[in-house]
């Protein structure tokens, strides 16, 4: 619900628990006033302090500098007082800097308009409102965009940048979001890593000065992730209070909380400017990515809640969006580069004896590719490995019952390769300088349509060639070397943002034209993990490191901010392949559970006792897919913090169903059953554990008694049912 008070000049966002709320101060500056626990109230002008000295311009006009240094501003601008943190920086064609961004109108509609070109959320029972800012001199306009749906806790915003002068100018930063508040003794959480470690969960207090998290990477990064929360000093999975940004983008990004001179904290979330640098023409226009904004005051529980049920409802999309994923097996590290049809087929075939749904065939099926030196860009079968070519693979996995998927990385180019030879200059470059190499492979200059459309021409062949349910879209490195053998000097600057642009117009075109195909999103495991790329995919590979102790810590940080039904888990072999660590088959299985479940081994070699195990697991799978898919997500415990064991609930959406997923990491001597305190139930229910009967609220508050579990790398499930 969004309302705008005349008198009070205050705009207010209502969405189910919360209030975001701005005002026009001197009938001019957009100001920040409010974002937290939901108010009946718009008489909150007084929250913009516009008494307080340095007052607004019009009352002191010698103090408009003060004064645009010291407003809460909803879009900050620079270069005309304002010192702080500033959301838009234009270069026009004298080589000047400096906003003064006003109001100039606004309008409040029913739905949510498509953001042309980029991912963004989508759905009904939604409000828009439009605020347009202008600067007359510089010849700018900002179109800020406030969207709610009635169904999520969730605020959504963007920005438009529109030249409405008669030269072309340089837009030079353009953030998507802008948060002001008081400054409280708060903490700042992100989730730094790296490859093999990503998302891990990371707090630290913020007391002066500033915190950047930042991608300048070309995706979103292993290293850092395109999210921000502020949180009160108390805040747990249950209380306190929770600031959070998402970005709905999948480059470079910054992501900042700033403390100020006055004791405010200014928090900000965009493209990063760092390279970034775009020329709007005279009348163009440029579309800034959206951010998702969250605000608890029920802790870190309620906020992941939030954008589970946002991103699973108003995000995914696609046939499999609201259905079971097929369990499959992919034989990366089963085989690596070394297979051909017949091993293929007879990994296909005991695992369809076993009940696995789906192979996927990964990396080293086309060109000339042994190994990772060469071949990417030539998406043609190599017949020497595969005789007959993929269909003929296809058919026979069809004909053993399973579905067939295969592995592609469309962005990248192997210098040994035809397509190099025949386009050295389609590579990513600086004239005259080798390049930076990273696996043996150049990046595409996709930023080419011409580039960009050969390549999907390819890939689309490849996947008309034969009957291909699924596809794994990989991407093995970072964006260097950017510069463009077909862009005029002065749009070089432009080439990050339209590379995103493009793979999400070839991930659009490739859902649109294969409309039942499952999309799994993949960069070197989980480097490219991020709300841009699940609009287009349902799904995305979660890491590379398949160890479920390492894992434990790496899906926490993912389930934070991500449905389980999109995060890509499978059984892997041990000792595991990137840590050398043993745990038990089951453990496993119940750590792959809380994704999209699948097997990323040889299932012909595994032992007896293990390939015995594979029915029941995927009947787990599928016992608790609907839930996993549906439910509500409650964090009990994280290895992360207390170094023993990890624990998490899902919840149904009518309370009648949960289950517990249990792993202890390691065994204590000497110590009595643990007693596990379950979240989110109905307190009156009664509901069944292992045969014994409790209500609600004393598997809440009492809490669930359990056996210590014998050995390290332990894992269960625990089923809650409910009575009547
Ligand atoms: C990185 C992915 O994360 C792996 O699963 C695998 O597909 C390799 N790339 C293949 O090159």
């Amino acid at each position: 619900m969004i309302t705008y008070n005349q008198e009070t000049q205050i705009f207010k966002l209502d969405t189910k628990t919360t209030s975001y709320v701005m005002g026009i101060a001197d009938g001019k500056y957009l100001g920040h006033a409010y974002y937290e626990k939901k108010l009946d109230s718009t008489d909150l002008f007084y929250l913009l302090r516009t008494e307080e000295h340095p007052f607004v311009p019009s009352r002191l006009e010698r103090e408009k500098l003060s004064f645009l240094d010291s407003f809460p501003m909803e879009y900050p601008f620079g270069g005309t007082g304002d010192f702080r943190e500033s959301c838009i920086e234009i270069r026009n064609m004298q080589g000047q800097h400096g906003l003064e961004l006003v109001y100039a109108g606004h309008r409040i509609y029913e739905g949510k308009g498509k953001l042309e070109g980029l991912p963004a959320t989508w759905g009904d029972h939604c409000e828009t409102l439009e605020i347009t800012l202008e600067d007359a001199c510089a010849g700018i306009r900002a179109v800020l965009s406030y969207s709610v749906f009635a169904d999520c806790d969730a605020l959504m915003r963007s920005v438009k940048i529109e030249n409405t002068g008669s030269e072309p100018v340089y837009l030079e930063r353009v953030l998507s979001a802008c948060l002001e508040m008081d400054q409280e003794p708060f903490e700042i959480l992100s989730l730094p890593g790296s490859w093999a470690r990503e998302r891990q969960i990371h707090r630290q207090p913020l007391v002066t000065g500033s915190f950047v998290t930042e991608s300048v990477r070309g995706e979103s990064s292993h290293q850092d992730h395109p999210f921000l929360a502020v949180l009160s000093e108390d805040c747990t999975q249950t209380r306190g209070e929770v600031y959070a940004m998402h970005f709905v983008y999948s480059g470079n990004f910054l992501a900042k909380a700033q403390c100020t001179q006055y004791g405010t904290l200014r928090m900000v979330l965009g493209i990063h400017p760092d390279r970034f640098c775009w020329k709007l023409d005279a009348g163009g226009s440029f579309q800034a990515p959206e951010a998702v904004l969250v605000y608890s005051d029920e802790g870190l529980g309620k906020m992941s809640r939030t954008f589970h049920d946002l991103y699973r409802s108003h995000l995914i999309r696609g046939s499999y969006k609201d259905k079971e994923r097929p369990v499959l097996i992919n034989n990366w590290e089963a085989t690596y580069f070394d297979f051909n049809t017949d091993k293929l087929i007879a990994i296909a075939r005991e695992a369809a004896k076993l009940g696995i749904e789906m192979l996927v065939m990964d990396d080293g099926w086309f060109g000339c590719r042994e190994n990772d030196d060469s071949s990417l860009g030539d998406w043609t079968v190599n017949e020497q490995k595969l005789p007959g070519g993929l269909k003929v693979l296809a058919d026979e996995v069809n004909r053993l019952g399973m579905k067939f998927g295969i592995w592609l990385e469309p962005e990248m180019i192997s210098p040994d390769s035809r397509l190099y030879q025949e386009h050295p200059d389609w590579a990513l470059q600086f004239q005259g300088r080798a390049p930076s190499l990273a696996r043996q492979q150049l990046v595409l200059d996709l930023s080419r349509p011409e580039v960009a459309d050969a390549i999907y021409d390819s890939i689309s062949r490849v996947l008309q060639s034969a009957h291909i349910e699924y596809v794994k879209w990989d991407m093995n490195r970072a964006l260097a070397d950017i510069g463009s053998m077909a862009f005029p000097p002065d749009r070089q600057g432009e080439l990050t943002h339209r590379y995103m642009l493009a793979v999400y117009r070839m991930q659009e075109r490739l859902i649109t034209d294969f409309p039942d195909l499952l999309l799994e999103n993949c960069s070197s495991g989980g480097g490219r993990f991020d709300p841009g790329m699940l609009y287009y995919s349902p799904q995305i590979w979660c890491s590379d490191d398949t160890d479920a102790i390492e894992r434990l810590q790496i899906q926490e940080g993912t389930q934070l901010l991500y449905p389980l039904s999109a995060i890509g888990a499978h059984v892997s072999d041990c000792p595991n392949h990137i840590v050398g660590r043993v745990t038990p088959f089951q453990t496993r299985g119940i750590t792959a559970l809380a994704g999209t479940f699948g097997y990323e081994l040889d299932i012909t070699k595994i032992s007896e006792e293990e390939r015995k195990m594979v029915p029941g697991q995927i009947a787990a799978y599928k016992k608790y897919a609907p839930l996993i898919r549906e439910g509500d997500y409650y964090r009990i415990a994280s290895y992360r913090e207390n170094h023993l064991y990890d624990c998490y609930e899902i919840v149904s959406k009518d309370k009648r169903q949960a289950a517990v997923f249990f792993v202890q990491v390691l065994y204590e001597p000497g110590r009595r059953s643990r007693n596990i305190r379950l979240q989110g139930l109905d307190e009156q229910m009664l509901y069944e554990v292992d045969g014994r009967r409790y209500t609600g609220g004393t598997l809440m508050h009492a809490g669930l008694l359990r056996n210590r579990l014998r050995g390290d790398f332990q894992a269960e499930v625990i089923d809650i049912q409910a009575v009547f």
